[in-house]
Order: structure tokens, then C-alpha cells, then sequence
């Protein structure tokens, strides 16, 4: 078990595979972002290394984000060799789904158990401006052979005040009243370069659920309200899905914390909202030992900060998101 100062068990590891992705989202990266050299990432054999550290260390739960996890080469074999490390007991991805298409069913049969999906926008011209240049088509094919695939799904919106913060809240809302899935609205939260266009364009929860209720009725709280995961979850009256929300920055949940991040370049990134970053690429590949490395990291781990201080105008900036993984 690995436990921080505040006494927070830390279980869930969260990999970024690459700084890569074959969207640029406006909320996320800048247009001409330059991705890091393939020498400098994390390879296969390394994550490998890493991963059974982190679950001799108490890690039940493993998440592939990027960037874009799917861009990676051999996506396929890392996620098969994660899930059969011992003691991780569910691999999950994060998403665009522009490959999912193809790798939905490989991912499956490697061991993949549910993959959060990116969709912010319904309406095609929209989803082309917010993501640079992305066909929502291609999302939908994906999110069909994910289901297709057996794989639970849910779908994730960050919402971006004059791009998609109205009808278009509404209408992803509005699938849960024919499917049963989770549509989770992100608030948008400040890094690096981008934190001025985040900061003037978030908006919060409550105005969301103010957005969706005057469309399409009551939303009542699931669970009486405990949180699922990161999300607080609703459901509108009679529907078979649910909604969930996100809000770190307007309701953190930082008490309830018990993740931790592993950058594409092997950095261990222990908020994704503070700066603070253990650097375990370097050592290993210096020739630590297993020992050195897991004192390393529990050493991390234990000085986790408390949470962001947004409210302080305390903004990480060395990384965009893409880098450090959603
Ligand atoms: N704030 C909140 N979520 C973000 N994502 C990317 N950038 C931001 C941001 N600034 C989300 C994506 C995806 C995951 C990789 O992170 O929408 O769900
Ligand atoms: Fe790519 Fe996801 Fe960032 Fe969009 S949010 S640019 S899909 S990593």
C-alpha cells in the first residue's frame, strides 16, 4: 500500500504512452506544438519495469492516456503486458477513438477493460473547429466498435465557453436519455501556454447543469451524491444513462485523491495541477536497482501535494496536458 502524508492511498497510476496526437483540441495544445524525440519517451521495456514496480508498490488500477494513447506504436502488446502484471487488476484508456475503429477489438482480447472517449460536440463543423481539424464521424465508428467490442464506455467533453458550452451541452446530455452511458462534462483546467485561452473560456458545473435542466428537466444526484471516481453523477427523469461532471477546478476533489501520473518521459507527476514532478526515467536508466527505484518512488508519493491552488492563481505551466496525460 502507498500512502501520502495526508494519508491517502494511492492506487491508480495514470501513463502518459506519448506527448503525440493526431488532434490538436484548442482547449489543450497549441497548433504548432512540437512533440518530444521517441529517445526521450519512456520505451516499451521501460514501462514494463515501471508498471511491476508500481503494483509490487500497492497499484491495483492502470490508465493509458497520451496525448493520444492509441498513436503509440505496439499499443496493442503494452496494454497485454500491463494486464497481466500481477496485481493490476484493470487496464482503462482515454481517448480521441479516431483508431478505435481498428484497435477496439486487439485492445479487448490484450486485456483493455473500459475506455473514456473524447466527444465534445455532436455537430461536425463544430468538432472540426474545437480539435483543429477531427471528422466526428470517426469518433462514432469508434465509440460503435468499442461497444462492439464488449468494452464499457463513456464519453468525456471539456466545454469551451463560445464552442460548445450551449446546444451542444444539451445534445450530449441528451444521449442519455437512449443509451445507457456515462457523458461526462470536464471543466476546462489552465496549463502551460494555453492558460489564458482556459481560463477566459471555462465553465463551471453549476452553470452547465443550469444549461441542460432548462432543456430537458430535473437532474437528480445518483448515489445520493458520492462521487464515482473523480465524477459527481446525475440522471435526468427516466433515463437509462447517466451524467457526470467534473469540476476540479470549481469543486475539487483533491481529499479523495489516489492517483498518481507517469509523464511519456518517465517523470512521476504527483497533482496534475502542481508542478511537482519525480523524475524515474533518468535513475533507471543510470542502472538503479528495483530497491532504489521503489524508494524513489514512495518517496514521491508520500510528498504528493494536498491539491491545486487554482485559487491562487497557482498554474502549472511546465507542461500542456498533452504531455502530462489527462
Ligand atoms: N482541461 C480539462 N481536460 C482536458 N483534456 C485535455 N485538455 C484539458 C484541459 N485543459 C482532456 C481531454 C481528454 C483527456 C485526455 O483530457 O478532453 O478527455
Ligand atoms: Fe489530442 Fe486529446 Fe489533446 Fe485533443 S485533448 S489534442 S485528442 S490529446
Amino acid at each position: 500500500m502507498s500512502l501520502d502524508r495526508f494519508g491517502r492511498n494511492i492506487n491508480y497510476l495514470r501513463i502518459s504512452l506519448t506527448d503525440k496526437c493526431n488532434l490538436r483540441c484548442v482547449y489543450c495544445m497549441p497548433e504548432d506544438m512540437t512533440f518530444r524525440p521517441r529517445a526521450e519517451l519512456m520505451q516499451d521495456d521501460e514501462i514494463d519495469r515501471l508498471v511491476q514496480l508500481f503494483a509490487g508498490l500497492g497499484f491495483r488500477k492502470i490508465r493509458l492516456t497520451g496525448g493520444e494513447p492509441t498513436v503509440r506504436h505496439n499499443v496493442v502488446d503494452i496494454v497485454r503486458r500491463i494486464a497481466h502484471t500481477p496485481g493490476i487488476e484493470t487496464v482503462a484508456m482515454t481517448t480521441n477513438g479516431l483508431l478505435l475503429d481498428k484497435l477496439a477489438r486487439p485492445l479487448a482480447d490484450a486485456g483493455l477493460k473500459r475506455v473514456n472517449i473524447s466527444i465534445d460536440t455532436l455537430n461536425p463543423e463544430k468538432f472540426n473547429k474545437i480539435t483543429r481539424w477531427g471528422k466526428v464521424e470517426d469518433v462514432w465508428t469508434g465509440i460503435e466498435s468499442t461497444q462492439q467490442a464488449g468494452l464499457e464506455v463513456k464519453l468525456n467533453a471539456v466545454v469551451v465557453r463560445n464552442y460548445n458550452d450551449k446546444e451542444d451541452v444539451v445534445d450530449l446530455a441528451r444521449l442519455t436519455l437512449a443509451h445507457p452511458w456515462q457523458v461526462r462534462f470536464i471543466e476546462m483546467m489552465p496549463f502551460g501556454d494555453v492558460a489564458d485561452f482556459q481560463q477566459a473560456g471555462i465553465v463551471s458545473q453549476a452553470e452547465l447543469m443550469t444549461t441542460i435542466s432548462a432543456e430537458l428537466g430535473p437532474l437528480s444526484p445518483v448515489n445520493n451524491g458520492e462521487l464515482d471516481g473523480e465524477a459527481q453523477l446525475y440522471r435526468l427523469d427516466g433515463a437509462p444513462g447517466t451524467i457526470g461532471f467534473i469540476s476540479s477546478v470549481t469543486q475539487p476533489f483533491c481529499a479523495s485523491c489516489t492517483r498518481v501520473r507517469l509523464t511519456a518521459d518517465g517523470r512521476l507527476r504527483l497533482c496534475l495541477l502542481r508542478e511537482k514532478e519525480v523524475d524515474l526515467l533518468t535513475p533507471l536508466r543510470d542502472g538503479a536497482t528495483n530497491d532504489d527505484l521503489k524508494a524513489i518512488i514512495e518517496d514521491g508519493i508520500w510528498w504528493k501535494p494536498w491539491g491545486h491552488k487554482l485559487e491562487e492563481h497557482i498554474i502549472p505551466l511546465n507542461r500542456v496536458m498533452s504531455e502530462i496525460g489527462g
